[in-house]
């Protein structure tokens, strides 16, 4: 693609998507030089504006040290307007302005088209651009943003009518936690290590959480926010697409189809959620008041059932992970903006009575657990680490043992590459334009997904759960932490830190 002319369409040019991460994606790949040398980038809303007027819009979005480079970017930058998202008159007269200047390059054109538009508009918008804009020298292909239904009914609707109009490699539905560094360093970590693979089953690990904690509200999103709720918001898609990326079988090789054959497997075996199996929470002010309870967020009704986080465990019923809970946390304005997956191994064998207090009678082991379990920590957001706790002689003339840990920290150990780290975004749109779909979610992982947690987000929009109040700012409600423990996990947060190095 490096060698063709490239010309990126945003459908919905003037959202909050789009400014926020479809330029400066689109802008890190121009300054780390991964755009083709001929390239455009066409804005399409619906508000009528000037080429300048779009490029003073989005110029505040885009950060690099030399502003030149910005603005040489925007140079490449234009908009068209038009009445909708498929309005066929504005389209295509669109499509004809732009394929003079891609003429004049006289060289393949590949069209990039990147919805940052509501789902409604979705099957509307591409069948106009399919008629009318698509390229016909080089390739075309499409970038979808979730919702992707809200139940495995609207997805199966939403779904047949996209693959009436668009084919399925055409399609590039993105999850952007798929291109965080860390979900995408599991795959490396898992198979080109012989430490971890043995261990990664029910024989070695007793429970793995993942967690999604941002500390912040809906702030003002609230209205849009309480027709999904959180589970819909990240767990059936952004938390599955780790769970799946966390526990498939090696693929038998690490790209398209291969990766994601195996991620349907981890979800096909996995039984929906029992809605015992899960407990919803929903955040009111903390005492302060620095943070307005859920329900005094605007277009949020006073007694909105919209649960504004959870926990739930899931199991995954193949040989690799029967028995191993899986809990998966999720919530807004909780203490701390942190994602991570949290791996607890077994007790160590021996160790308590190794270690243990020890029976004044006969002077052996009495078997209580006296050392901390191991723990694999994989944080994804804020700082990306790994770190292995585990248990050593307390440096100096003790014997005892004390937790420590094995640390790789990406800021120090990586110190030039850590600033320089891409956005998700910018790693996925690149796969795009390489052609690689492995980084996209396929049509069965949703329809999956959307099976494991249809019956428990119709309870709830039932009004059968009752969310628990927690204040903002707190863990969430303590029986959260209940059900961690309830399904084996013991936390060791109360008497162990890790310090970042
Ligand atoms: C989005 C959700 O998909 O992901 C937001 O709609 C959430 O509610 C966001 O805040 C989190 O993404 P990140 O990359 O900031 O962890």
């Amino acid at each position: 693609y490096r060698a063709d002319t490239l010309s990126v369409f945003v459908i919905g040019a003037s959202g909050d998507l789009a400014k926020k991460k479809t330029y400066p994606s689109l802008f890190a790949l121009f300054a780390f030089h991964y755009l083709p040398e001929d390239f455009l980038i066409v804005g399409y809303a619906r508000s009528a504006k000037s080429d300048d007027h779009f490029r003073d819009a989005i110029r505040p979005y885009l950060k690099h040290p030399h502003s030149e480079l910005v603005d040489q970017f925007l140079s490449h930058c234009y908009y068209r307007h038009g009445s909708s998202y498929s309005d066929e008159q504005a389209i295509e007269t669109m499509s004809k302005q732009i394929a003079i200047m891609e003429k004049s390059t006289q060289k393949t054109v590949n069209r990039l088209f990147y919805f940052a538009i509501p789902p409604v508009a979705f099957v509307p918008a591409a069948a106009t651009l399919k008629k009318k804009a698509v390229g016909h020298t080089g390739w075309s292909r499409f970038i979808v943003e979730k919702p992707f239904g809200s139940d495995i009914k609207s997805f199966e609707k939403l779904n047949n009518d996209m693959s009436a109009v668009l084919e399925e490699q055409e399609m590039f539905r993105i999850d952007h936690y798929i291109g965080k560094e860390a979900v995408q360093n599991l795959l490396v970590m898992r198979f080109a290590n012989t430490t971890f693979e043995p261990l990664w089953n029910n024989k070695y690990i007793d429970s793995v959480i993942i967690s999604f904690k941002e500390d912040f509200g809906t702030k003002g999103r609230g209205g849009y926010f309480d027709k999904n709720g959180m589970i819909r918001d990240v767990v059936q898609n952004h938390i599955m697409q780790i769970v799946t990326m966390f526990a498939m079988e090696p693929p038998a090789r690490p790209t398209g189809d291969y990766i994601r054959d195996e991620k349907v497997k981890v979800l096909q075996a996995i039984p929906a959620i029992r809605k015992d199996d899960c407990i919803t929470g929903q955040y009111i002010s903390d005492d302060e008041r620095r943070e307005p309870g859920y329900t005094e967020d605007e277009g949020v009704p006073d007694d909105s059932k919209t649960e504004t986080g959870a926990a739930m465990v899931m199991y995954i019923n193949n040989s690799r992970w029967e028995g191993v809970p899986f809990i998966l946390r999720a919530g807004k304005a909780l203490n701390e903006s942190k994602s991570e997956i949290r791996v607890q191994f077994k007790k160590s064998p021996g160790s308590s009575l190794m270690f243990g207090a020890v029976d004044s009678e006969d002077g052996y082991g009495t078997g209580q657990e006296a050392v901390e379990r191991n723990e694999l920590v994989i944080r994804l957001k804020p700082d990306e680490a790994i770190y292995l706790k585990m248990n050593i002689k307390a440096p100096g003339l003790s014997g005892d043992p004390v937790v420590s840990e094995l640390d790789l920290t990406y800021k120090s150990r990586f110190p030039d590459q850590f600033s320089k780290l891409p956005d998700a975004y910018t790693r996925l749109i690149l796969q795009v334009l390489r052609g690689d779909a492995a980084t996209f979610v396929r049509h069965d992982e949703l329809r999956e997904a959307w099976r494991i947690f249809t019956p428990l987000l119709h309870s709830i929009g039932r009004g059968e759960i009752e969310p628990i109040k927690y204040k903002a700012f707190s863990r969430g409600p303590k029986e959260w932490d209940e059900l961690c423990a309830k399904h084996g996990f013991v936390y060791g947060g109360a008497s162990y830190h890790w310090k970042t190095t």
